[in-house]
Parts: C-alpha cells; structure tokens; sequence
C-alpha cells in the first residue's frame, strides 16, 4: 500500500450489530416484520402516515437505550487522532439512522459523521425545510419549533430520495487514499458503488465485514469477522504506523 494520507470510511448496519440494533437484511433483520415499501417510501408515507409514524417512534426509541461498542469507539479514535498525526483526513460517512457514531466522537474539532441516509434522532419540517433533534415521537403530529406548522416528517432518506451530501462525499472518494468499508452487505446504492469510484481514483479498498459483501471482489483486501474484532485491530494498526 502506498503511503496513505486521506481515508474515506463507509459503514452500515453490521457496526452497530453488536450494540443490539438488528441489521436489514440479515435473519432477525429489519425488514421480517415490515415490507420496506410498507414504511421506508415517501408512498407508504402519503398513503399511511400513522404506520410509518409508529415503525419510526419505535426504531428511535430503541436506538436511545443502546450503547457504542467497540468499533464505534475504534473509528472515533482514528477521527480523532488521524490527522493531527499525519496531517490526511478521516471521512466518517455512515448508512445508519442511529447516532451511536456520534456519541462515540462526542465533540471533536474538525471531526464529524456524515449520515447520508438520514437521523433517526432528527425531525425534518417539510413546511420550512428546517431540522431539529428529536428524540420523542411523532405519531401526534407536533409543531415544527421553528415555524409551528404540523408537518414533520422522520429525517430518514427513504428508498427513492436522494442521500445527503453526495457531492462532498464523491469529492473525498476521489482524494481518499484508502476505502474503508465496514459492515454493509453492499445491496444499495450509490454506497455500495463507493468502493469503484474510490478504486478508479487510485485508492488502496478494504472491506472489514462479518462474511463476504456482495461487492466482496471489487476490494484489495479483506477482513471477515465481528466488528467489535476487526475494527480496533485495523485502527491500532493504522495508528500505530504513524505513532
Ligand atoms: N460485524 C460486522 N459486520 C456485520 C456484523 C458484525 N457484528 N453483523 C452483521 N454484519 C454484516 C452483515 O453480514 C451484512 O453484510 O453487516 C451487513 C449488514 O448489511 P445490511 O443489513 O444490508 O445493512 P446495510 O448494508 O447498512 O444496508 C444499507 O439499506 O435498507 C437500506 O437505508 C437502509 O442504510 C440501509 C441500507
């Protein structure tokens, strides 16, 4: 591997597995008690508001009884550390709605997690397109705290939108030295096309999984295992090299 300086990190549900958030797509996943075109589309939103109301009330209340695990705190570290150490830049862009990533950074200068899909923990005012922290539910449409209106919605980018901060994310990909990506299964896009564009860039591809993605082959490198494993081992190993 050449010298690295900028790394561009991708994770997905796998690293929050640990800490008791299910994964989508795996057995006891997501999905097994509701079609995704049943809660997770701006149809299934205009056509049955209070269902999706409900899938989300409950998703954001469980996310706040859980904890980060040990990958969480691994990638916080390196966010942290990285780049006063070499002066390159970490990249944190998660697929996860649950803010264990960010409790694990806490504040941190200059360091953030990008959450291209969304908060679960973030209402959106369709009226007056501001966002707040949420931590209640929605079900009973609350004012908006800004402009009052009855009209907010979950801060998720369901099957259909388009994910958050694209163009930031493509303009690091192709600056990235190193492609991390940790614990998503590859199935949706544009995240799982990350890797190929990093890697036409020039970026050295790792993959640190449970079992091999289903974009397993376009990666240098990979790792299966628990991330709770896999991810400290990587990250001591990153810091140690530039201690
Ligand atoms: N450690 C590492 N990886 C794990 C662990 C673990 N402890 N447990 C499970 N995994 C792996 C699984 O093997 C699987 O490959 O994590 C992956 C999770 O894949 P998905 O459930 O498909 O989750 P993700 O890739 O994040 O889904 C992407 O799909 O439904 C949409 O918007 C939703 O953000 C989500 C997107």
């Amino acid at each position: 591997m050449e010298q690295v300086r900028n790394i561009v990190i991708l994770t997905g549900a796998g690293v929050s597995a640990e800490s008791g958030i299910g994964t989508f797509r795996d057995a006891g996943g997501l999905w097994e008690n509701h079609r995704v075109e049943d809660v997770a589309t701006p149809e299934a939103f205009a056509r049955d508001p209070d269902l999706v109301f409900r899938f989300y009330d409950t998703r954001r209340e469980q996310v706040l009884q859980v904890e980060p695990n040990a990958a969480h705190h691994a990638l916080a570290r390196l966010q942290r550390e990285w780049p006063a150490r070499t002066g390159g830049s970490v990249m944190l862009v998660t697929q996860n709605v649950d803010d264990l990533h960010d409790r694990a950074l806490g504040a941190a200068d200059g360091a953030e997690v990008i959450h291209m899909h969304g908060e679960h923990l973030s209402a959106w005012c369709t009226a007056c397109d501001g966002r707040t922290r949420w931590t209640a539910s929605l079900i009973d449409s609350p004012p908006c705290p800004s402009c009052g209106a009855p009209a907010l919605r979950p801060d998720i980018v369901w099957f259909g939108e388009m994910p958050y901060r694209m163009d930031e994310i493509f303009a690091a990909l192709e600056d990235a030295d190193l492609f991390v990506s940790i614990g998503t299964s590859g199935a949706v896009y544009p995240a799982a096309g990350f890797v190929r564009t990093a890697a036409d860039m020039g970026a050295h591809t790792l993959e640190l999984n449970l079992e091999p993605s289903q974009g397993t082959d376009w990666f240098d490198e990979a790792r299966h295992g628990p991330a709770t494993q896999t991810v400290p081992v990587w990250v001591e190993e990153m810091l140690k090299g530039k201690g």
